[in-house]
């Protein structure tokens, strides 16, 4: 390998460096996610629980669906180096609306697909972001 190639080499694996770190996001970030999945865990436990038994009508449900509500808009907030991060954020507080909706039109089947996508949506994410 001549010197020129070597150099031009040396500036393409930097630049991948430079690109791959640039996805990372600073350590007030990750604790601001952090905090933010906390108070999403105990709603999503309790709204599993109930959907198992098709309680999407309930006051409980609605309450529970306010709370992760809530911490998605906090969420979408938090401005991640990725972009896929933020869409996802954004994605969450979409479909959470649709499952309101759905409730609001007391259709339980939407309830349940419109669930089912918020679901997804948490474990997208954590497939792509969590370690
Ligand atoms: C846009 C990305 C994103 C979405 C959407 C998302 N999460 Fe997370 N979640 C993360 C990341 C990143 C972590 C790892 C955070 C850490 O501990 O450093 C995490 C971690 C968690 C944890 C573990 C926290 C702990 O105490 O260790 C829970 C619980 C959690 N998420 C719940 C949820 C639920 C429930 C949803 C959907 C309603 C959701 N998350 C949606 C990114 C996301």
């Amino acid at each position: 390998m001549n010197f020129k190639k070597s150099i031009s080499l040396f500036c393409l694996s930097g630049l991948c460096a430079v690109a791959l770190t640039a996805k990372e996001p600073d350590a007030r970030t990750v604790k601001a996610i952090e905090r933010n999945m906390k108070v999403m865990k105990n709603p999503e436990k309790n709204l599993k629980k109930m959907a198992t038994s098709k309680l999407y009508l309930t006051s409980n449900f609605i309450r529970e669906v306010a709370k992760l509500e809530k911490a998605a808009k906090a969420l979408v907030r938090i401005k991640h180096p990725a972009k896929e991060f933020n869409e996802l954020s954004d994605e969450l507080v979409e479909y959470l609306g649709k499952l309101n909706a759905a409730i609001k039109k007391k259709d339980i089947k939407d309830a349940a697909k419109n669930w089912g996508y918020v679901k997804d949506i948490c474990a997208d994410c954590h497939g792509a972001y969590k370690d």
